[in-house]
């Protein structure tokens, strides 16, 4: 077989938060994928990267504290643990807001602009006076036009299902700032997929047999003129709006000041910077590798993001002069203990980092999620006690006991050297070596529970030799040594055979394999030859352990909480439910200290802020800005005592540098409950003490 150079990718997580199990089942159906792949020799890039642009992110960082940049980079911090401790083969990670996507989403536009598909149009669209930009749809909140639930979000109601345009709600707020949005029209960048252009050629791309069934048949319902959930119709494909006015987190458009690219516009882009990145690093030409012929390019995501990847990402690669994808591999969400949908944002049931914390094998999880995995978009369950039966009595009762049964005799008395083979286990050999044609083109073509099945099926038989002939009674028999090295050996052969099988799925078991039997990086060609007579295997360690159900139990034990949180907000101390508990180590990282406000100034420009200038025991003075001009006048607050958020980020203000954030009290909805007090220490606290 030619070596075939394939690109593959998984869909790229906003940075806004951790990991769920969601991804990590996503990288692990692609990591599958992929080392089976290099397990064929094939040359694969596998690449991911963070999605980091958009209002949410700009949004978050801005409630944190942090410039977008910085809150970005703290959470592409926590990806390695993840990463590493599932045994994720990425050759790299990136992020969307690295040079490379920035100047790739800039050409690509300009060449889908050269060819006639950029398209401006004026629209009206809610704006928050009180924070200066645009609200996303999902930031506007009000009554359901349709049940009259309050506090629906702006394009449908969770609570009757109606969807909606947000200019449908009665008496629209912010969920910003609180204030009431107003319209306001601006220009917006369409790409016009509506162009008959366009719509040739992704009918031809989305119809040609490449995508999963289910798939092209879901795409082929947006062609068609459809009726949407509020009855109304849509016709075929609608032009799709590119463009967010600043402020946006994102990439700025070439020629259009303060206007910048919708994150969507540039998220898949991310798969070619990421990649791009890459090859610079290794010193390889990434125009040269896109332009390798036959090179293979396929994209793994879940269900609820295909239009983007088999619409709008088809279309702008190819309008814009560049090579499509080969295809798109979509599958279902994960429930967990037949749980609710792991939601993208709350990712609730099974957390993957306290999985790992408790000791747990990741390659439980690997084998696990392979055996319930198939080429569909189905959803799949993690069932806690469907998982302990799998792992405990399939991967580790009847494959990992295969060698438990034989090695011992092996190494105790054969000084680890294996032996003849006789007929009755040279015809188990063959069938076992024969199921390579059958196994991998179901790695091949995603049916890893199929390709599990099979290999199961092989250590049942494997299981079936071991107790016909009771390596344990021949090894009490006088004369029949030559017969338990026989047995044995046949039993390592096929322990070696099986594991080339279970490779893509446990790899790192597959490496302690290859250690104690003494063999080098094993490839699916290797299941044509075989450990010969006289190889010397090293000694046998226990391979994998059991699930434990205590293991379990912790793993779903929900995490501590501090009060029961009471049902509506106006029940709420302070109108805010509790923040999840931390733990003293948390709280030890924010570094408060008694400060004294040495000077306090109103600030020219804004009716909300005060500028203090605050002497910590520093030996200098520090400049922070607060919200508290609505409480206090400056004269009233100089020389008092007060609490600094000492070691805060310093975070850039339209009016300077504030460097650090005073604390003070307030109810959550200001409105209601007007109101902001400083903290002041009791008498004897200096300047400069920390607070415990
Ligand atoms: O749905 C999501 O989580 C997106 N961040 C996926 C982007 S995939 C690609 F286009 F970058
Ligand atoms: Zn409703």
């Amino acid at each position: 077989m030619s070596q075939r150079r394939l690109f593959v990718t998984t869909a790229l997580p906003y940075a806004n938060g951790n990991f769920h199990i969601g991804h990590i089942m996503e990288y692990i159906q692609a990591d599958i994928w992929v080392r089976f792949q290099r397990m064929q020799g094939h040359a694969v890039n596998f690449v991911g990267a963070d999605d980091a642009h958009g209002a949410p992110i700009m949004i978050a960082a801005e409630k944190a504290g942090k410039t977008p940049q910085q809150f970005v980079a703290d959470i592409a911090a926590g990806r390695k643990p993840y990463l590493d401790g599932f045994h994720i083969s990425f050759d790299n990670w990136h992020s969307t807001d690295g040079p490379e996507n920035h100047e790739l989403a800039r050409q690509i536009y300009l060449d889908l602009k050269k060819a006639g598909l950029i398209a401006t149009k004026t629209i009206e669209q809610f704006f928050d006076a009180e924070k200066s930009m645009f609200l996303p749809d999902r930031f506007i909140k009000g009554e359901c036009p349709n049940c009259h639930s309050k506090d629906q979000y702006g394009d449908n109601c969770e609570v009757c299902g109606a969807v909606y345009a947000p200019t449908d709600l009665i008496n629209p707020y912010s969920a910003l700032s609180g204030a009431k949005p107003v319209l306001k029209s601006s220009e917006h960048f369409f790409f016009t997929l509506s162009d008959p252009r366009c719509v040739e050629f992704l009918e031809k791309w989305t119809q040609d047999g490449k995508l999963q069934p289910e798939v092209a048949n879901k795409v082929k319902e947006w062609f068609s003129v459809r009726e949407n959930a509020d009855g109304t119709k849509s016709e075929g494909l609608g032009d799709w709006d590119i463009s967010r006015d600043a402020p946006y987190f994102g990439i700025e458009i070439p020629d259009a000041p303060g206007k910048y690219f919708y994150v969507w516009l540039d998220a898949p882009v991310g798969y070619l910077a990421s990649l791009k990145n890459l090859l610079e690093k290794r010193g390889e030409n990434y125009d040269a590798y896109m332009a390798t012929p036959g090179l293979e390019q396929y994209h793994f995501i879940g269900k609820d993001i295909v239009t983007f990847h088999t619409l709008f990402w088809p279309a702008m690669l190819h309008f814009s002069g560049r090579k499509t994808p080969d295809n798109v591999f979509v599958h279902g969400f994960l429930t967990v203990n037949n749980g609710e949908k792991m939601s993208k944002s709350r990712g609730t049931g099974l957390d993957p980092l306290k999985y790992l914390s408790l000791g747990m094998n990741p390659e439980w999880l690997r084998y696990y999620l392979a055996a319930k995995l198939n080429a569909r978009n189905e959803d799949i369950d993690f069932n806690a006690d469907d998982f302990m039966a799998r792992v405990n009595s399939d991967l580790v009762g009847k494959y990992i006991n295969i060698a438990s049964r034989a090695a011992g005799f092996i190494s105790k008395r054969f000084a680890g050297q294996l032996g003849e083979v006789s007929a009755d286990g040279a015809a188990l050999l063959d069938t076992l070596r024969a199921a390579k044609d059958a196994i991998a083109p179901l790695y091949e073509s995603r049916e890893f529970a199929k390709a599990l099945r099979e290999t199961m099926l092989l250590t049942d038989r494997v299981n079936a030799y071991v107790d016909q002939n009771k390596p344990w009674e021949l090894a009490k028999q006088a004369g029949m040594d030559a017969r338990l090295q026989d047995v044995c050996t046949v039993c390592i052969e096929a322990f070696r055979l099986l594991t080339i099988y279970l490779k893509p799925v446990l790899p790192a078991l597959a490496t302690q394999v290859e250690a104690f039997l003494k063999v080098g990086p094993l490839g699916f060609a290797d299941a044509g030859a075989m450990l010969g007579k006289g190889h010397v295997i090293g000694d046998y360690k226990h391979l994998m352990q059991r699930v434990d159900p205590k293991q379990l139990e912790a793993l779903f034990e929900p995490p501590a909480q501090a009060e029961p949180v009471p049902a509506t907000p106006a029940d709420l101390p302070g109108g805010e439910a509790l923040a999840p508990v931390i733990t003293i180590d948390d709280f030890a990282k924010v570094d408060l200290r008694i400060a004294k406000i040495v000077n306090c100034e109103a600030v020219e420009g804004s009716t909300k802020l005060l500028r203090l200038t605050l002497d910590a025991g520093e030996g200098r003075m520090r400049n922070v800005f607060s919200g508290i001009a609505s409480a206090y006048k400056p004269e009233d607050l100089v020389g008092k005592l007060t609490v600094l958020v000492a070691n805060l980020a310093p975070r850039k203000m339209k009016f300077g540098i504030s460097e650090g954030m005073v604390l003070a009290a307030s109810h959550a909805d200001e409105k209601t409950h007007p109101g902001i007090y400083v903290l002041e220490p009791l008498p004897g606290a200096t300047p400069g003490m920390r607070i415990h």
